[in-house]
């Protein structure tokens, strides 16, 4: 009788126990994926690596080092010359930057970053398709840059945030305080 009363007592001991381990599990878990759900929905940048050819420039020594002032200039030409792009267009209200992170010879191919941001939840991001078409109308097809630009050769996808940070930061900016902005930028 009395072993009795004592399993049972250590039985709803156990019980509880288990009750709560699963409790605190599924406290746990509901808490991450409130967590993650919310840094999802709160994740307004989207970044876009890209590349274009342009024919009428021939490739220079000075290209290859991102600190030479031959880069610097061309790249920062060309950053001007994408955010006009952009700005005049129906992405304006979510253009955010450009940055040219490497230059390759053939004539001239320029590797570059986009970055966008929405300030509005739920508001979408512009797909490649979109980004592709306004630089092929505003951009490859302007009259205001002495650029001959490949129309064919633009080439853009969607990156992530830490595949952004990593490529940016593997280069000198040619714009001076301009990867201070990038690295405070959160990044998963
Ligand atoms: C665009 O991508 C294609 C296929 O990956 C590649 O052959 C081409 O060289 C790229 N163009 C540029 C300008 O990088
Ligand atoms: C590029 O180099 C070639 C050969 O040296 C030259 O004929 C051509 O004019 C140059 N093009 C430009 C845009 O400077
Ligand atoms: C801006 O867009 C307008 C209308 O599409 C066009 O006429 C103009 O040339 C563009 N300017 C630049 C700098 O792209
Ligand atoms: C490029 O510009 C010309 C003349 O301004 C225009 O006729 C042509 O449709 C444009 N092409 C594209 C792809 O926007």
């Amino acid at each position: 009788m009395k072993s009795s009363v004592f399993w049972k007592i250590k039985l709803a001991s156990i019980i509880l126990i288990v009750f709560l381990v699963v409790a605190a599990a599924v406290i746990v878990t509901t808490v991450l994926l409130l967590g993650i759900k919310s840094s999802a929905s709160n994740s307004t940048i989207q970044y876009y690596d890209g590349s274009f050819r342009i024919l009428n420039l021939n490739y220079t020594n000075d290209y290859k080092d991102d600190s030479s002032s031959g880069y610097k200039l061309l790249a920062t030409q060309l950053q001007g010359l994408l955010t006009s792009t952009f700005e005049n267009s129906s992405l304006k209200s979510q253009y955010t930057k450009c940055e040219v992170i490497n230059l390759r010879p053939g004539s001239v191919i320029v590797d570059f970053v986009l970055q966008f941001t929405t300030t509005n939840q739920g508001t979408t991001f512009p797909t490649t398709d979109l980004v592709h078409k306004i630089f092929i109308e505003n951009f490859a097809n302007s009259s205001w840059s002495s650029f001959m630009v490949d129309a064919g050769s633009f080439n853009i996808s969607s990156i992530s945030g830490s595949d952004a940070y990593n490529l940016l930061n593997n280069v000198i900016s040619a714009t001076a305080g301009y990867n201070n902005e990038y690295s405070n930028t959160p990044h998963k």
